[in-house]
């Protein structure tokens, strides 16, 4: 838990109204960064994360000798990145930090595996109690020399970077991020590799690969990469908006009995819209505008209204499509009628918090009633929440998640460790307030 307590009051407003920019996708934002940095070429990445998780990669990078500098203001960020294929990556003088970020140690951890240097990468105490092994595993297949804490299966990791080889890998979950983290290392690797999905999951990492020169097919939930031949081209963009940040005002705008809510330039990658299809099977008044593709990545407009949700059942290959979403979608759930069903979830126990085990203490504090599942929870709804003191768990996605459930209940709701929105959205307080006033 962190140390310091920063303390916001939510209470109900009347009339939740207007439009939202959303900050740049966290997942698009740290593979920009990343594999800009190992190109040859300069890039310009537009509306790049605020959030501290990307900012973790970035100073990892930097420490590695990588040319990032950012243009200002800080909340719409602009990075201008030169690609070190030419002199290669240089061996940190101390040991790198990837802060809460599970996506800055697995995808950096695989790119250290193959660079020709001694490395140690640790994080925050979340992220030093996340799985490893998976990451670990696959890693030392294609001949890495990798170890963790703890029989390897927790940070600090310490990486003795070497050659590696292609593997033909079969992921035991469905994670982006161990899935990317094995493409990264292939790309550096001797002969073809191979990775198999159970389900898909978000495919960001594929469809900058691809933009910037990479051989690469998927066949059905299998992915197959050939190794550079060259180096990586650079490549300019601007990250879409982060859907799994709109997530909150489109689930308010859906509950609030008086709303009108539009999220602008949000990303609507079919691996991640999870969220949209469920609002709309819980009978969400939910609308898709102005829909373009921006470097290979499709984004809309958003626009909800004020609605009567139902409750659902979700499961299956659903899950990694909104894994992010779960928090704010077991808020929605609070409020809707009858019962929702999430099951094959228990990835969630190990996020930025045991996600299955806090939602749910939080919530009942506000008045819901949860059943826990070992991979999932079933939420009986109808009945109004009521403000309460609650606590974040420093988990961004329960802080914004309480926060609208705050918005929804009757009373008022005091909400500790609420600094914890900085991880990926920064400017949420800001944004809620701008749509009550
Ligand atoms: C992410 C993948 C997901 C997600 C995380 C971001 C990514 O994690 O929960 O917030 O950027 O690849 P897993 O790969 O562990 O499922």
């Amino acid at each position: 838990m962190a140390k310091w307590n920063i303390i916001k009051i939510i209470k109900p407003c009347s009339r939740l109204e207007g439009e939202l920019v959303l900050p740049g996708d966290k997942s698009i934002s740290h593979r920009a960064v990343i594999l800009n940095s190992l190109a040859s070429g300069e890039a310009r990445i537009v509306n790049f994360s605020p959030g501290k998780d990307c900012w973790s990669t970035v100073s990892c990078l930097k420490a590695m000798g990588v040319k990032i500098s950012k243009k200002p203001p800080r909340d719409c960020p602009m990075l201008l990145i030169s690609g070190a294929a030419q002199n290669g990556l240089k061996e940190p003088a101390n040991v790198l930090n990837a802060g809460n970020s599970g996506t800055t140690m697995r995808l950096l951890g695989a790119i250290l595996s193959c660079q020709p240097f001694l490395s140690i990468i640790t994080g925050d105490s979340s992220l030093r109690s996340r799985p490893m092994r998976r990451l670990i595993k696959p890693l030392r297949s294609m001949g890495a020399e990798i170890y963790g804490r703890g029989r390897n299966s927790f940070a600090p990791l310490v990486i003795k970077g070497k050659e590696l080889h292609g593997v033909e890998f079969s992921l035991p979950v469905p994670s982006a991020q161990i899935k990317s983290a094995v493409l990264l290392a292939g790309l550096f690797a001797q002969g073809r590799t191979i990775v198999h999905q159970p389900l898909p999951s978000r495919d960001h990492t594929e469809i900058l690969l691809e933009s910037m020169g990479v051989e690469l097919a998927a066949n059905g939930n299998s992915i197959s990469l050939t190794p550079l031949l060259r180096p990586l081209r650079a490549i300019s963009l601007r990250v879409p908006g982060d859907i799994s940040s709109g997530a909150y005002f489109l689930v308010a705008g859906a509950l609030h009995s008086n709303a009108r809510v539009k999220v602008k330039n949000c990303g609507i990658n079919p691996t991640r819209t999870g969220i949209i299809d469920i609002l709309l099977a819980m009978g969400a008044k939910l609308k898709i505008e102005n829909e373009r593709v921006e470097t290979g990545e499709p984004l809309a407009d958003i626009v909800v209204e004020s609605s009567r949700l139902s409750g659902v059942e979700i499961n299956g290959s659903i899950i990694p499509r909104l894994i992010d979403e779960i928090p704010i979608i077991a808020v929605a759930a609070c409020v809707a009628k009858g019962r929702t069903v999430i099951k094959g979830a228990a990835e969630l126990r190990v996020k930025e918090s045991d996600r299955i085990a806090t939602v749910s203490r939080e919530l009942l504090r506000l008045g819901a009633r949860i059943e826990l599942l070992s991979d999932g929870m079933v939420i009986h709804g109808g009945k109004s929440l009521v403000g309460a003191e609650v606590d974040t768990h420093s988990d961004h996605r329960l802080a914004m998640s309480l926060a609208i459930a705050g918005l929804v209940a009757k009373g008022k709701t005091i909400i500790n460790h609420a600094q914890a929105v900085q991880i990926s959205y920064p400017a949420f307080w800001q944004d809620l307030q701008k749509l009550t006033n």
